[in-house]
């Protein structure tokens, strides 16, 4: 292929095996209010410089109510251009870290991270010539906003296409700032706005994103053939169902798409009870071999082996609780497991005997994992 976005299961931006996830404590510089809802968090880089890749997250740490909480928020900040390290959080309901950081954060504390993690990312060459074409959904700009710092300042040749729907005119995130990076980059950024509620004097496009729209959509942007563009998308899971089906139906290549989602939980209940039920419903033993200590406990049937573990208050790497970001990825040395949910392992590594213990049941009474 002519571009290098990531699938899961590429080898090449697999977390480092016996090689666990490393923390930082950093520091906030700075805290953005984007938007009514939204902030961006920008921590200090250390004098250790953490690397990272454009598009991919990191995993805040902090204690809401008495307990550790866990969220991967995408960074919109490129490695190419910006100094610092940044991310953006925009208030949901209920969304425990996502209400807590802008109600108490402050500029000058510091704040517990794992290292940056994810695989919705993509090497930068200057000879390269392609097209990405986004599809972003509220936050879900975070990581576009990433990619697109860095293929204009990278790929002198690409350009971006960025679609990005919102509620409202007030719930764009970085609007201004990409009507500067429009400017600077004339002719290589097209941001097209979709609103569900607009304004009267709007001139953009208002409505739910349907198959007449996307064909509007796609005129506006230019045609570089399917063999020179990528088709990314970000955003809540309905959007994201909701632009698969219209790419398919335009029989763009499965190949050429690229998701990042982030929903806590996303775990299908259905799958987790057919898992279950197919099987013998019985408490298991579990040892967990992990940061040189070895913790042997049982698993209930329908709890996953992670979730045990933090019940127990054994400290387990992990992030998002959903078998998405493989934080939590050990490997099986005997016995068998059961995952909810496969997305995050390549075949590979499923081959070699790795599991997610976020979403991993034990089915049989030897199961010895051991974790980075
Ligand atoms: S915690 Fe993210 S895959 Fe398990």
């Amino acid at each position: 292929m002519a571009f290098g976005f990531f699938k899961k299961s590429d080898k090449k931006v697999e977390t480092p095996v016996n090689n666990g996830p490393h923390y930082y404590d950093l520091k906030v510089k700075q805290i953005i209010q984007e938007t009514k809802d939204a902030i961006s968090i920008v921590f200090e880089q250390p004098v250790n410089k953490i690397a990272y890749k454009s598009g991919q997250f990191l995993t805040l740490i902090t204690n809401v109510g008495g307990k550790d909480v866990r969220r991967a928020y995408s960074l919109n900040s490129s490695p190419f251009v910006d100094q610092d390290l940044a991310v953006t959080i925009k208030r949901v309901d209920n969304g425990l870290m996502s209400n807590w950081l802008p109600d108490n954060l402050k500029e000058g504390q510091t704040l517990k991270v794992m290292e940056p993690m994810g695989h919705f990312t993509t090497e930068y060459k200057n000879e390269n010539k392609r097209h990405l074409v986004m599809f972003a959904g509220g936050s879900g700009i975070t990581p576009m906003m990433s990619l697109i710092k860095s293929t204009l300042t990278q790929e002198p040749e690409s350009i971006c296409s960025l679609i990005y729907c919102n509620r409202d005119i007030d719930s764009i995130i970085f609007k201004d700032q990409f009507e500067k990076l429009q400017i600077t980059h004339a002719g290589r950024l097209h941001v097209i706005h979709v609103l569900d509620n607009a304004p009267m004097n709007w001139q953009g496009y208002s409505g739910l994103l349907n198959h007449d729209m996307l064909i509007k959509l796609f005129e506006r942007i230019p045609n570089w053939g399917i063999e020179k563009t990528t088709y990314l998308m970000c955003g809540p899971e309905g959007m994201m169902k909701n632009v698969d089906t219209l790419l398919a139906a335009q029989h763009i290549p499965k190949d050429k798409i690229f998701k990042e989602s982030f929903v806590q939980g996303t775990i299908d209940k259905a799958k987790k009870e057919a898992v279950v039920a197919s099987d013998e419903k019985k408490a298991r033993e579990v040892t967990v071999k992990y940061d040189g200590q070895e913790f042997k406990f049982m698993v209930e049937p329908n709890r996953a082996i992670l979730e045990t573990a933090l019940d127990l208050g054994i400290d387990l790497p992990y992030s998002c609780q959903s078998g998405l970001c493989t934080a939590c990825r050990g490997k099986a040395l005997s016995g068998k497991v059961k995952l909810d949910e496969e997305e995050g392992l390549s075949q590979s590594e499923r081959a070699e005997g790795y599991v997610l213990t976020c979403v991993g049941h034990p089915m049989s009474d030897d199961v010895v994992i051991e974790i980075g």
